[in-house]
């Protein structure tokens, strides 16, 4: 009956068994990871654009490399996002159109503007060190496909923290414009950065579930919580303020504790009014209608070498 095999799946995720594309799995199973993998796929791929704004504009042929290096690494982590979607039985198309409709969620830290250089050292340093924390828990997620693309995500993103606050560190290291430059970034990012990690545990009404299958190993905040903790010491280094009146180290636990986070902002954003969504959406379908005869061109030549094959 349904109630052993379900039973007898969880014994597997109990025992930290991997989930294969042909195993059985519970129907809620494939859905939240299709809803996550996807929104993770399409999170790399719209994440390219405000980075992908300043390639032109970089200040030196090493920080231009570096950068157009990591851009094409999102671009690539999309794919294998995509690719492990897909093993579950979602097409590629579905996910892009869901995208391209806004019908699909995407990260709400990439509807943020990328207004100067600085911006791409907040981001390598903040939003992909955040990435970081979030992502190497799900290189053990209980789904293979996600684990082993995970693992292979986690290698290029620790590359591109370390550049994103390498840059930081330059420029709080320069000029006074410089490091006033690098502190006016992260007082924009760091908010947008801690809301990455989702709403608090009490908000969240996936964890339950995604915890108990494994594809969760660390409830939103404690993420954030380590996030915070691992970070605050690094903007100190830099000799930059955390833009938080109240953040303030509590000797008892051992964490830093934090002022309130805007939560309606949040929900702003993840409901298409931050301050860029619009403008990524657009991006995303002009470079799909613009794409188009690339995708027909290969459809084409595939068609061409089968009938070869065939004949
Ligand atoms: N932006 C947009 N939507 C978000 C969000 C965010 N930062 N955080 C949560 N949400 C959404 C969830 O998708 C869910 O909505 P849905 O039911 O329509 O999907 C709702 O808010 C409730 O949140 P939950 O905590 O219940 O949802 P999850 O259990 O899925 O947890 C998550 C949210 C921690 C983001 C989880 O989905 C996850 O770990 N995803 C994989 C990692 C990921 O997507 N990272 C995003 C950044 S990608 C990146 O950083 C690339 C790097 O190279 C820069």
């Amino acid at each position: 009956t349904d109630d052993e095999r379900e039973a007898r799946f969880q014994q597997r995720v109990d025992d930290e068994e991997r989930i294969e594309p042909n195993d059985w799995m519970p129907e809620g199973y494939r859905k939240t990871l299709v809803r996550q993998i996807a929104q993770h796929a399409h999170s790399e791929i719209v994440g390219m654009l405000p980075e992908g704004n300043w390639i032109t504009r970089a200040p030196s042929l090493r920080r231009k490399a570096a950068l157009l290096a990591k851009v094409q690494d999102e671009g690539g982590h999309g794919l294998y996002l995509y690719a492990a979607a897909e093993t579950l039985g979602k097409s590629r198309e579905e996910m892009v159109d869901e995208l391209l409709s806004g019908k699909a969620k995407y990260s709400s830290i990439f509807n943020y503007p990328t207004l100067t250089w600085a911006d791409i050292g907040a981001i390598g340093w903040l939003v992909d060190g955040a990435a970081i924390m979030n992502q190497i828990p799900l290189c053990r997620c209980s789904y293979g496909p996600y684990s082993r693309a995970m693992i292979r995500v986690c290698k290029e993103e620790s590359f591109h923290q370390r550049q994103g606050y390498e840059l930081m560190l330059s420029l709080a290291n320069g000029t006074p414009e410089q490091k006033e430059m690098a502190q006016d970034a992260l007082n924009r990012w760091w908010w947008p950065s801690l809301m990455m990690f989702g709403p608090p545990d009490g908000d969240s009404v996936h964890s339950g579930k995604s915890m108990a299958w494994k594809i969760k190993r660390f409830s939103n905040d404690d993420l954030r919580q380590k996030f915070i903790d691992a970070t605050v010491p690094q903007a100190h280094y830099l000799g930059l303020e955390i833009p938080d009146p109240d953040l303030k180290f509590n000797e008892e636990t051992g964490h830093w504790d934090i002022g309130e986070i805007d939560w309606t902002e949040f929900q702003n954003v993840v409901a298409g009014n931050g301050p860029c969504n619009r403008q990524r959406i657009k991006q995303r379908r002009a470079a799909h209608e613009n794409g188009a005869w690339v995708r027909e061109a290969a459809v084409a030549f595939a068609e061409k070498r089968r009938a070869r094959k065939a004949a």
